[in-house]
């Protein structure tokens, strides 16, 4: 049993990261934004429906309000943690802002809390296809987005700089997600390809297996159904 915080926990791929990690036993702590908007996330009902700063169900996950991009805010709720996710995204916010300024909070906070292991969602944009090429980099790939994917860019480049200091891993999928798919509990680990599909509940197998038994260091790794 682990103790896991999940930023971004309230979100798509933060929802399927508590879900997977409950259902292996571990302890978790849930981090949004504000707990009054996501009831029900702590197991237990709607719990969220009070508008408190923290709320603790049967379920076992905490659900604690905090913003991924505070250092200080970081390293005071993941004092205690093993292991940290982030599937935070501010759709709001500058990409080329907030990805980098997320990986420095998170870098810096969990060391300072002493969490050995990072798992940061990412994006398969900026992930390498077989060829070597970035994938917003291949021919026909949308371009309208650009600055959202040059944003995750400079997310991972900001963990790249935390050096030795933390054990990060950016884990996206190969593609894209298949919204509507359910959990298989297979993947597979495979290089960029704009077609490649995996659900968020298969995704989430990926995330905690690399948190149970770590394979992959300081890396962008791609999963897919499989
Ligand atoms: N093809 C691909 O590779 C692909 C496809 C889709 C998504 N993604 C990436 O996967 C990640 C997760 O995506 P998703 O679909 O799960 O997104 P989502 O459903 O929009 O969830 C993102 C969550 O981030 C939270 N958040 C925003 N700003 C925050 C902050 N400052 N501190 C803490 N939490 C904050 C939001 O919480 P609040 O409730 O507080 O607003 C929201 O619940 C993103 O980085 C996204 O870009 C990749």
């Amino acid at each position: 049993m682990s103790r896991i915080i999940i930023f971004g926990a309230g979100g798509r791929a933060g929802r399927a990261a508590v879900g997977e990690a409950r259902r292996r036993g571990h302890r978790v702590t849930a981090v949004v934004r504000d707990p009054a908007r996501h009831p029900g996330l702590a197991g237990g009902g709607p719990d969220g429906a009070t508008g408190a700063e923290e709320h603790v169900a049967e379920g076992g996950v905490r659900v604690v309000a905090g913003d991924v991009t505070d250092a200080d805010a970081v390293a005071r709720l993941a004092a205690g943690h093993d292991a940290a996710i982030s599937a935070a995204a501010d759709l709001g916010a500058r990409p080329g802002a907030f990805f980098p300024a997320a990986a420095r909070a998170l870098t810096g906070g969990l060391v300072r809390a002493g969490a050995d292991r990072l798992l940061v969602v990412g994006l398969a944009s900026v992930l390498e296809t077989a060829s070597g090429t970035l994938l917003m980099d291949t021919p026909g790939y949308p371009q309208e987005y650009r600055d959202f994917y040059l944003g995750h860019a400079a997310g991972n480049e900001a963990l790249r700089a935390a050096g030795a200091a933390l054990d990060w891993l950016v884990v996206s999928p190969a593609g894209d997600f298949d919204h509507g798919g359910a959990r298989t509990g297979r993947y597979r680990t495979a290089p960029a390809a704009a077609a490649s599909r995996i659900s968020y509940a298969d995704f989430a197998v990926a995330l905690l297996d690399e948190i149970d038994a770590p394979e992959h260091r300081r890396t962008h790794l791609g999963v897919e159904e499989g």
